[in-house]
């Protein structure tokens, strides 16, 4: 055990589009300690989903791995055959998503899938029922065993969100994914969600990576970061060294346009100025220097290395100096 349950090693896929390859993922690097909370943070269309699919093995047909390894267990997910992959879904490595609906199947009662999901589990079908209406109960839901004859359609937008985390959670999956998870909830319910998640973790004794846009939900719930712009990771490091020394320009912006650190006297947002790039020709340099407020003439010429700012800390920018720490 070398402490990671998650250890992605230079990642990178394109999507085949009629327009051409879209590289959306470039030289992964990261990595879930056993026990932590990783978050991953990053614009929309930065690839945070297309990771987490990546992960899952469940990335739509016009993907292709074009180098990496994703380590798990041992062994390197990507190489799996698709029949030992299954059975690490929803079982090892479970994911939930923005859309609960999604995990969902509209027309079975929330009980009866979740006794279907642990069909490999030896336990009788009342045992597994049992286990069901404790997992519903966790999560917060009144009258667990009462809940399970209704249906998804039966439950508040919230509320099915629990259910798609007590499902994902029933089998103890060493590794929990979870997708924008908050981003469809007003932020009481968000709140709930963040405060519920890091009591899971603690009780199955699993690790969690929770990608989010929201870098408030990102602090509140995550040891570690890992900062994804356009498809590469820019910074990584535990969190409060990314909240206190934000070292890439990037990651510096999307801290300044975190609304809890707006005013509420402004409702208006700011937004990073520019467009995240066209994946298709990805330039030489740094990725985000054209929307750079500090780009120098090296930053479009030369790929940034990637900088280590101690403490586990690394960002990839020119203009961070050698030998920081
Ligand atoms: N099936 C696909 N075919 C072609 N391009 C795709 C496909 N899926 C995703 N992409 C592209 O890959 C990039 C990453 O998309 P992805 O959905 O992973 O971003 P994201 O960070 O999850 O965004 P969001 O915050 O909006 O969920 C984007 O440029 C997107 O357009
Ligand atoms: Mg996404």
């Amino acid at each position: 055990m070398n402490g990671k349950v998650l250890d992605i090693r230079d990642l990178s896929l394109r999507f085949a589009t009629s327009a051409g390859p879209v590289h959306a993922l470039r030289n992964i690097t990261m990595a879930v300690p056993s026990g932590e909370i990783v978050g991953v943070v990053g614009e929309s269309g930065s690839g945070k989903s297309t990771l987490a699919l990546a992960v899952m093995r469940l990335l739509p047909g016009n993907a292709t791995v074009t180098s990496g390894a994703i380590g798990f267990g041992g062994g390197d997910l990507l190489t799996l055959d698709e029949e030992a992959m299954r059975a690490l879904r929803g079982n090892r490595i479970a994911m939930v998503f923005q859309d609960p609906m999604t995990s969902l199947n509209p027309v079975r009662s929330i009980g009866q899938q979740m006794v279907d999901i642990q069909h490999r589990g030896r336990a009788s079908p009342a045992e597994k029922r049992r286990k069901a209406a404790a997992a519903l109960k966790r999560v917060g839901m009144p009258d667990a065993e009462s809940q399970l004859d209704r249906h998804p359609f039966q439950f508040s937008g919230g509320m099915r969100q629990r259910i798609a985390i007590a499902m994902a959670l029933v089998q103890r999956p060493e590794l929990l994914i979870a997708d924008e998870v908050t981003t469809a909830l007003d932020v009481t319910l968000e709140a709930q969600i963040i405060h519920l998640l890091r009591e899971l973790r603690a009780d199955i004794d699993g690790s969690i990576l929770f990608i989010s846009h929201n870098l408030g939900a990102i602090a509140e719930i995550c040891d570690r970061v890992v900062v994804l712009y356009a498809g590469e990771v820019v910074e990584h490091g535990p969190i409060a060294e990314i909240f206190s020394h934000p070292q890439h320009p990037y990651t510096r912006a999307l801290i300044a346009c975190d609304p809890a650190r707006i005013s509420t006297a402004t409702r208006e947002l700011p937004v990073i100025p520019g467009d995240v790039p066209n994946l298709r020709h990805v330039a030489d340099g740094c990725i985000f220097q054209p929307r750079c407020s500090v780009a120098i003439a090296k930053c479009a010429a030369e790929r940034p290395p990637d900088r280590d700012c101690g403490a586990g800390h690394v960002a990839r920018c020119h203009l961070v100096p050698e030998g920081l720490p």
